[in-house]
């Protein structure tokens, strides 16, 4: 049997102390159907929620773990918060809609709702002791931040598994959440390091205390995916298209462990949506049976998880991360905000809203842009999409030298992308030797564009 495919309970010493133990904590755990359909949560826990931090250690931030909170994370929304990007922004017809993620309460990012989905039903069917067991949660980040934070609210021991060169804004979440420092396990390497973690989970596995919640193989993260997030982007589809003229067309997702992916499950048989899996360039294994080294964090690890229906899905579309990369300096700092503004004379309030997409939020993006085009989408088409996470998990990347920068050689396009695909005509780069892309970032001279030979 698969895990989180049981139906019912494995192991009865084990869940009976289970359910005592939230019975003395007064802990109730949401169903997927409420986190679905929050509106169907019981009123008087709602109201209290009102008055809750939504990032505090609590179990009624539980009945927060979907897509339906408001824009301050606390109130809830009779519509999941999503962002309608215009064809002058993207630079095609088709209308691209985005579920945002950083409004999940905890760690801003809607895998808490992955790792709800991977340790419920182990505790539901008496298969993770209490008392005695540790959650162990291998990812390169995100996962396993809710993890930590699921087990925390619920009082299990957890330890989070991750490579060591993911974002400083991880790992300072994960020591503030973690009971022990040493709960947070560094493995070599960075984003596309996975096998290095479950060579570690694999060791930690031989102690039977160890209950490692494999994302990519957990059939709970598939389920609640599909049970949750598609019904939010059904009704995200459903606000946006009130006057009808709107026929969706594609669900784009990239793949990490697949989960997110599930919901294009759900839509296709809601919608009729077809389903595109995004992959970076760079490490193209759906696309080319290849692999290697990029910068989307949270995608792409050298492998089809298990969990992935590839059978369902339509198109594979691969984006390099200079393209995420560059427009994420493009959308999160000052040059390039003022450019989009001032220069483009695009709605403030959108490009303000830019910031609620991550890296793979981006890529994600220009993935739905690409598909789009690719089938020659027009004004009265769909695509819908997700933002797992918002930019500010990545500030520190601005400061990062960036893959678009070769030798420190001026003049390093950070448009190159969204010129291909979205329309935008300006060359942007860096001061020469500078590392710093937040300082940097200005309009290159004439002068710059033509000695570099960009036309
Ligand atoms: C930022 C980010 N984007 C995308 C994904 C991929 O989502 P999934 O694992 O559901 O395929 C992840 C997964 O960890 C992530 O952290």
């Amino acid at each position: 049997m698969f895990n989180g495919l049981e139906q019912g309970i494995i192991d009865q010493p084990t869940y009976d102390r289970t359910v005592r133990r939230f019975g003395e904590m007064n802990c109730r755990l949401p169903k997927w159907s409420e986190l679905a359909h929050p509106s169907s949560i019981d009123t008087g826990l709602q109201q209290r929620l009102e008055q809750i931090d939504p990032d505090s250690p609590v179990t009624e931030n539980l009945f927060r773990v979907h897509w339906y909170n408001g824009l301050d994370r606390k109130q809830r929304e009779t519509v999941p918060g999503h962002l309608v990007l215009p064809p002058a922004l993207t630079g095609c017809d088709a209308t691209i809609i985005v579920a945002l993620g950083y409004r999940f309460p905890m760690i801003r990012a809607h895998k808490v709702l992955a790792a709800y989905g991977c340790l419920a039903p182990r505790l539901i069917t008496g298969q993770f002791d209490i008392d005695r067991q540790r959650a162990v949660w291998p990812s390169t980040g995100n996962y396993c931040r809710g993890g930590v934070a699921i087990s925390k609210i619920l009082g299990c021991r957890s330890t989070a598994v991750l490579p060591e060169g993911m974002s400083r804004e991880r790992f300072e979440w994960l020591e503030d959440w973690v009971i022990d420092k040493n709960d947070i396990i560094r493995t070599p390497g960075s984003e596309s390091n996975v096998k290095e973690i479950y060579d570690t989970c694999n060791e930690l596995e031989k102690d039977p205390d160890n209950v490692i919640l494999n994302q990519f193989s957990e059939f709970g993260n598939y389920i609640v995916h599909r049970a949750v997030t598609g019904p939010a982007l059904e009704t995200i589809f459903s606000a946006v298209n009130k006057d009808g003229n709107l026929t969706p067309r594609c669900y784009v997702a990239a793949s990490g462990s697949g989960g997110t992916l599930a919901a294009g499950d759900y839509l296709k048989q809601a919608l009729g949506t077809r389903t595109g899996v995004v992959e970076a360039l760079e490490c193209p294994t759906l696309l080319y049976n290849g692999y290697g080294e990029h910068n989307i964090q949270g995608i792409g690890d050298k492998h089809v998880p298990l969990i992935h229906n590839v059978f369902n899905t339509d198109f594979v579309i691969g984006i390099p991360d200079a393209a995420s990369d560059g427009l994420n300096l493009l959308f999160n700092t000052t040059g390039g905000q003022s450019y989009l503004t001032t220069e483009k004379q695009f709605d403030p309030t959108l490009i303000n809203s830019l910031r609620h997409l991550g890296l793979s939020a981006i890529a994600n993006i220009l993935a739905s842009i690409k598909l789009a085009k690719y089938l020659g989408l027009g004004a009265a088409d769909a695509v819908l999409t997700v933002a797992t996470d918002g930019a500010e998990l990545y500030t520190t990347e601005l400061e990062k030298p960036s893959t678009y920068i070769q030798d420190n050689q001026l003049p390093i396009t950070c448009l190159s992308s969204i010129n291909e695909v979205a329309n935008v005509s300006s060359i942007w780069g860096i001061t020469p030797g500078s590392n710093n892309k937040t300082s940097a970032l200005r309009r290159l001279t004439a002068a710059e564009i033509h000695n570099s030979g960009i036309t």
